[in-house]
């Protein structure tokens, strides 16, 4: 398992501060001469005098450094904190409406409401209720891959952006499993979502899906949701990098763009197996074909996509384009590697992971977790091995969640204190990591740790 985490930060001074308001100003290109000169001049503040911790210190055995300037964020550190979440909740607001008014599909259905977080024990998390939906169509893609379509059983339509998944409540062996897949269909209107879901060996849900889900079959789910679509600064250009069953929001992100936006191009370097693994090849033909000067795609067939095949597929690296991985996670990790090697900035790089991933090298006790909300404490306990999620569901506490599986932040909460060892997510923000947001579904507690939900 890839496992993460946070490094320590150490408090972000008026100086950081002021280097990022510079740095928002003036040209990216000068960006990485004023965050040079930001920590020079900690440095050598720190070492005149206490007014500044000094560049890098250590606590408890671990090694704390500045906040990296593009996670400071200056609205936190300017206005009283209520105003900064009023700001940024106003900004997601509008740019929703913008993206609504602009003819985009509506965001994740994950809705906030302040009830939903005002008391863990008295309100459960209604607005994130599953619904049903009905199979529509079932079609092989591959030997081992079958795509099912989708709609919502009272007959409104799956509104969601290119990249966004849906988490699947089966009952496998009389006990509920959950599973997120992404719709692999484009965004598009008139046209009928779908997922595609690929065999794992021993794998529970997908195994039910192929062996057991028919046309009419009704399934409950969560969602449309989770972040890994394309950002509003995406640039001209987008690189998709995707191995397996990873192809599937790729391949929604690939053809909602070139049906949908007349100008942005598209690379999809895209591996497989075997040729008799390719999932979608003659939907990704007929796009290259359709689009040949705005969509060139490479398909490699053999050995995993690593960073040499990378390089080999895509020569130089498309500095300002945005880049998506999505694949096996030695395949991600790979990539994304060569990425940061060819100075691709990590903020252009998004990732998406599904898989659970190996068992956990690290050794967990029980452990008493707090949950803040407003004037009350809730208390439980946290078996050895437990996410906060799974321990205070099972304690009886009604906390947010969707995916459960670390895609959407529905289950986010402050960490207040203590520690906690988190699976890789990509779906919280440089800005939330660095707040001390957690996933309460991915995270499990090597301390005793208090949990803040906002009141
Ligand atoms: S419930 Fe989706 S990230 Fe935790």
């Amino acid at each position: 398992m890839f496992l993460r985490m946070a490094t320590p930060r150490l408090p972000v001074s008026r100086l950081d501060v002021a280097a990022r308001l510079l740095a928002g100003a003036l040209p990216r290109s000068v960006t990485p001469m004023i965050d040079r000169v930001r920590l020079d001049a900690r440095a050598m503040l720190s070492s005149l005098g206490p007014g500044l911790p000094p560049v890098v210190k250590s606590r408890a055995g671990q090694t704390a450094r500045p906040t990296p300037l593009e996670e400071i964020d200056p609205i936190d550190h300017l206005l009283p904190r209520r105003v900064a979440a009023a700001v940024h909740q106003l900004g997601r607001d509008l740019g929703m409406l913008g993206g609504m008014l602009s003819g985009r599909t509506p965001p994740p259905t994950i809705e906030r409401g302040p009830s939903a977080y005002a008391s863990v024990d008295q309100t459960p998390a209604g607005s994130l209720a599953s619904r049903r939906v009905r199979v529509t169509f079932v079609r092989d893609e591959t030997p081992d891959a079958r795509s099912f379509g989708l709609a919502f059983d009272d007959g409104s339509p799956i509104a969601f952006e290119a990249g966004q998944f849906l988490s699947f409540e089966l009952s496998v062996e009389g006990k509920l499993e959950r599973r997120a897949y992404s719709l692999a269909s484009a965004a598009l209107p008139g046209v009928e979502p779908f997922i595609t879901v690929k065999r794992v060996p021993g794998g529970k849900v997908s195994n039910a899906f192929l062996d057991g889900v028919e046309v009419d079959a009704r399934i409950r789910v969560l969602g449309p949701s989770g972040l890994f679509v394309v950002p509003d600064d995406a640039g001209d250009t987008l690189v998709l990098i995707g191995g397996g069953s990873g192809i599937t929001p790729l391949a929604s992100i690939a053809e909602t763009c070139l049906r949908g936006d007349q100008e942005r191009r598209v690379v999809l370097v895209y591996g497989s197996r075997s040729d008799a693994d390719v999932i979608f090849r003659a939907r990704l033909e007929s796009l290259a074909a359709e689009f040949p000067e705005r969509f060139r795609l490479e398909l490699t067939v053999g050995p995993r996509l690593d960073g040499d095949t990378l390089r080999a597929r895509l020569g130089d690296f498309p500095r300002a384009a945005t880049y998506f991985l999505c694949g096996p996670g030695p395949m991600m990790d790979a990539c994304r590697e060569a990425l940061i090697e060819a100075k691709v900035s990590p903020a252009r790089i998004l990732e998406e992971r599904f898989s659970r991933r190996g068992a956990l090298d690290v050794t967990f006790e029980d452990q008493p977790v707090v949950v803040k909300a407003g004037a009350r404490e809730h208390r439980y306990q946290c078996r050895a091995g437990q996410t906060l999620l799974e321990a205070g569901l099972a304690a009886g506490l009604s906390l947010p969640f969707s995916c459960a599986m670390g895609g959407c932040a529905a289950c986010k909460l402050e960490l207040v204190s203590g520690q906690v060892h988190a699976d890789e997510s990509s779906c919280l923000s440089a800005q939330e990591r660095a707040a001390g947001f957690v996933l309460t579904c991915v995270s499990r507690p090597l301390t005793p740790v208090t949990l803040k939900l906002d009141a």
